[in-house]
């Protein structure tokens, strides 16, 4: 089939790119000239693991073309997705004005029949706007769909490729026809492709995110009661994710969630609910967890120390908000940052991806290390802000030798406290016994 993608941000590129990979002749299109040049010349602009070769590969056989020209860009397409920001308003709701003035373009446009899909998070409600902002000024007969992704950075591509099931809402049939045509390579597996109308399939989107957000708040909740009654969140954890009503996946605490989604669209579910007269009362208390879990090793750290963290060095291993990207978009490591510094203390940072994105936040405030362990020298302790796969086995022996002394908090509860304890460490994580150095 032919597509067009409006917007090669993230989603946008994602998108394009694994359309062309099932052999559909994909054109993208953005505003942004320096960047169209760069994915023209095949310069890949963001970190998606995987998503290079596929990339490469479909622009050298030509299935996937760049344009600034919108007009030419859609002129052959049968389906078009706008995958287009939708960044949250001074009030939390998302802001639709790229999406309608995109539409609004589209509209005077069309030429002939064309399916036109929002792919971005949008509110209930926007596939109506989408259609009067298209129809004002359009002559043509066409249609337009919900079709959220449920992309996680750092598996992108194989939640693209393989996706445990694509929602589609539309009331056309024809418009359902076009859907269930382009994604049928996609859902051989037997995952579902679930029709419905536009407003659920919107409303879809901030249900999953929130409900998992929701899930890892409760997590953290859990952990803080753990902590106060000597029990072991990992063991709780094991012990109710082995009910197939509750399942083992998003139950790991932590220092709260962040990204480019979870918080925005906790938030602008509850701004929505609010707007229809409706007290969405358990995101409100998701949220209020989420913003004092990213600070929880705080006291545990202020109280080892004595109050006392000015003049004190910290080695801080992960930026990003999670592994596998370089997004550190509301992520913990940040805010950690931010308070160690206020108390008088120093930090350096090491991480595999986000560095430079960090660096170009905050400058240098903090200290940029080669690698985890360089991080380490002459440290009061270690903190651990991401589960990176390296710092999950790491050399003790290295951290022994760089560190002043051994002390490590984890965010991210990568180590056995016990094995740890052996080694002689004073190591306290998240929901867990402390392991105290005798
Ligand atoms: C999320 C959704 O998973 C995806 O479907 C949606 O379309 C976009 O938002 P993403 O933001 O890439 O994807 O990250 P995800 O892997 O879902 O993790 C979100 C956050 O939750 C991270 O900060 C992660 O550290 C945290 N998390 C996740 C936990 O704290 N505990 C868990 O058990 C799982």
């Amino acid at each position: 089939m032919k597509i067009a993608v409006v917007g090669t941000g993230y989603v946008g590129l994602v998108t394009g790119t694994c359309f062309s990979e099932t052999g559909n002749q994909v054109t993208c299109i953005d505003i942004d000239q320096k960047k169209v040049e760069m994915l023209t010349n095949g310069e890949i602009t963001i970190y998606e693991p995987g998503l290079e070769k596929l990339f490469l590969r479909n622009l050298k056989e030509e299935r996937l073309v760049f344009t600034t020209n919108l007009e030419e860009g859609i002129k052959d397409a049968q389906i078009v997705f706008l995958a287009l920001p939708t960044p949250p308003g001074e009030d939390g709701s998302a802001d639709l004005r790229y999406v309608l003035g995109v539409a609004d373009n589209i509209g005077k446009l069309l030429t002939d029949y064309k399916v036109i899909v929002d792919k971005s998070t949008v509110p209930v409600g926007t596939a109506e706007k989408v259609h009067a902002a298209i129809a004002k000024n359009c002559k043509v007969e066409f249609d337009v769909v919900s079709n959220p992704e449920f992309l996680r950075e750092g598996v992108a591509v194989d939640d693209f490729m393989k996706p445990d099931r694509v929602v589609i809402g539309t009331s056309s049939e024809k418009a359902k026809k076009y859907m269930s045509d382009l994604y049928a390579p996609f859902v051989r597996s037997g995952n579902p492709v679930i029709f419905m109308d536009e407003r659920s399939a919107e409303l879809t989107k901030y249900a999953a995110n929130s409900f998992l957000a929701t899930k890892i708040s409760f997590m953290n909740e859990i952990a803080q009661l753990c902590e106060r009654l000597d029990a072991d969140v990992d063991m709780v954890r094991r012990g109710i994710g082995s009910d197939e009503r509750i399942g083992k996946r998003f139950l790991f605490p932590g220092i709260g969630y962040g990204g480019s989604c979870f918080p925005k669209d906790v938030q602008a579910l509850v701004k929505s609910s609010t707007e229809v007269s409706y007290d969405f009362q358990i995101l409100n208390a998701v949220m209020d967890v989420n913003e004092k879990q990213k600070l929880h090793l705080l006291p545990k750290i202020r109280k080892f120390f004595k109050g006392d963290l000015k003049g004190k060095h910290f080695a801080l291993w992960g930026l990003a908000f999670k592994p596998n990207t370089d997004d550190i978009r509301e992520a913990p490591a940040l805010y950690i940052i931010d308070a160690l510094l206020a108390e008088g203390a120093t930090v350096s940072a090491y991480d595999p991806e986000a560095m430079n994105n960090v660096k170009s936040v905050i400058g240098d405030k903090i200290q940029y290390a080669e690698s985890q362990y360089d991080a380490l020298t002459g440290a009061n302790a270690l903190i651990i802000a991401t589960e990176w796969n390296e710092f999950r086995t790491p050399d003790f022996l290295k951290i022994v030798s760089n560190l002043k002394s051994k002390v490590i908090f984890d965010g991210r509860n990568l180590f056995e406290v016990e094995a740890i304890g052996e080694l002689g460490f004073h190591y306290e994580s998240i929901g867990r016994p402390a392991a105290v150095k005798k």
